[in-house]
């Protein structure tokens, strides 16, 4: 199948190098004409596990290629909308902008029957928009208008993509059915799920999909101050829940509350699609209101276990992107904690490994090149990202290196028992 893929981001480059690899012919499209230079240069724009070789191997064989501009969409059995759906400034709907522009590029340029895919993240009705936009454009064009959310994650995005728990398709056509199926046949050999629904449908199972994960999340955070106040264990209690099929283990690890490019934005969104309608989801609108008030607790919690006091103390940051394996700082809870300790006076020396954008986001914030750095000196440790590597730091090192041996662990990569008996004052989310 020959497939243009609009946008290439995190979800448009991830997919396009996959459906290459699946055997398609990629056109990979984006309008950052410094990305696409970069990317036939064979540096990433992203920094995804994986993601390099499999560009790369893809591109030498000839099925995978980078363009500024849609002239390939006039030969393509499909075309993928994988543009930003970020929040709208002031309301919190998603800003649908790039969507459209997106629909009117592809209108200009299709030629001969095209099935025409929304992947971006985009509210109930988006998808009769997108056809409006092309039927308006030429009445005579022969597109069918599929719904097709993306569910991988940033950091396991490959894995994800082509082992997904399940595919979700909304379309009509049965033509763009079979387009649809040939293009995700890779995916029958292990059997994955195709879920094909009506456009609307498939539209509101990847709000709900996020919503719900957004608010497993802001459960187990909740808890987590519960046990903190009665003298329980949260992580023992996911266990113990989580060992229970109706509930799941996952996505019950309790910390500074969530981030990244997706919950915030997509429970927002979903929040205010569902106000408009007149059927508010007000668990939805709690775990969004209730997330943002945890992210910005958390500063005070780390003066707290300092005692109270941060005015002239050196705090060490480990880790600054929204989680660990992405270099993505999209509403990452460092961009909360970081400034509100600063403003409580505190100096901050931070790293992380990927976390380049931050040098742009936080001021004055002394970024250093590897985690003893980050500790040297320092009154107190903050891990707010849980890289790999923070989990199997030298202790005595670290210890040896700081002011004070004080460590804040927002994602309880360590155990108490164990720093406390390396001399650490340590305090976690959850625990006592
Ligand atoms: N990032 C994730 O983990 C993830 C997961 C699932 C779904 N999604 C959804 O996928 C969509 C894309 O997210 P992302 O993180 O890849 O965004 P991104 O910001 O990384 O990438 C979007 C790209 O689209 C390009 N673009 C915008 N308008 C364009 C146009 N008219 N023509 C060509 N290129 C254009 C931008 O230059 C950018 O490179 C969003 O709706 C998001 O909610 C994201």
């Amino acid at each position: 199948m020959r497939v243009v893929m609009i946008g290439t981001g995190y979800v448009g480059l991830v997919s396009g190098a996959c459906f290459a690899d699946f055997g398609h012919d990629v056109t990979c499209v984006d309008k950052d004409e410094a990305k696409i230079a970069r990317l036939r240069e064979g540096v990433m724009p992203i920094y995804e596990p994986g993601l390099q070789a499999l560009v790369a191997r893809n591109v030498d064989e000839g099925r995978l290629t980078f363009s500024g501009d849609g002239a390939a969409i006039a030969a393509a059995d499909a075309v993928f909308i994988a543009v930003g759906t970020p929040s709208r400034r002031g309301d919190g709907h998603a800003d649908l902008s790039y969507v459209h522009a997106a629909a009117e590029d592809i209108a200009a340029l299709v030629e001969g029957f095209t099935v025409v895919v929304t992947k971006s993240t985009v509210p109930v009705g988006t998808g009769d928009e997108v056809e409006a936009i092309i039927r308006r454009a030429r009445p005579q064009a022969d597109v069918a208008v599929v719904s097709n959310p993306e569910f991988l994650r940033e950091g396991s995005a490959i894995e994800d993509f082509k082992r997904p728990d399940r595919v979700v398709v909304g379309l009509t056509d049965p033509r763009a059915r079979g387009v649809m199926a040939e293009l995700y046949r890779p995916l029958n050999l292990n059997e994955t799920p195709m879920v094909f629904t009506d456009r609307r449908t498939s539209e509101l199972i990847k709000y709900a999909a996020n919503a719900f994960l957004a608010m497993k999340i802001t459960f187990i955070n909740e808890v987590a101050d519960l046990c903190e106040t009665v003298g329980a264990d949260v992580q023992q209690v996911a266990r113990g829940i989580g060992l229970d099929k109706r509930i799941g283990p996952k996505f019950l690890h309790a910390g500074p509350g969530y981030g990244g490019s997706c919950f915030p934005k997509d429970t927002l969104a979903l929040a205010r699609t569902a106000a408009d309608a007149g059927a508010p989801l007000e668990l939805v609108e709690t775990a969004t209101r209730v997330n943002a008030a945890r992210k910005q607790a958390m500063a005070g919690r780390i003066a707290a276990a300092l005692g109270g006091d941060l005015a002239g103390k050196t705090i060490g940051v480990l880790g600054l992107t929204f989680k660990p394996n992405t270099d993505d700082m999209r509403e990452a809870p460092a961009l909360e904690i970081v400034p509100r300790l600063q403003a409580l006076g505190a100096r901050v020396q931070a790293f992380d490994p990927e976390g380049h954008e931050a040098r742009q986001l936080l001021a004055g914030v002394a970024f250093v090149e590897g985690p003893y750095e980050a500790v040297a000196g320092a009154d107190a440790v903050v891990i707010i990202t849980e890289w790999d590597q923070f989990r199997a730091l030298d202790l005595a090192r670290v210890k040896s290196l700081m002011r004070a041996p004080v460590v804040i662990d927002l994602r309880n990569i360590y155990r108490p028992e164990e720093m406390r008996r390396l001399g650490f004052t340590y305090a976690s989310i959850g625990r006592a």
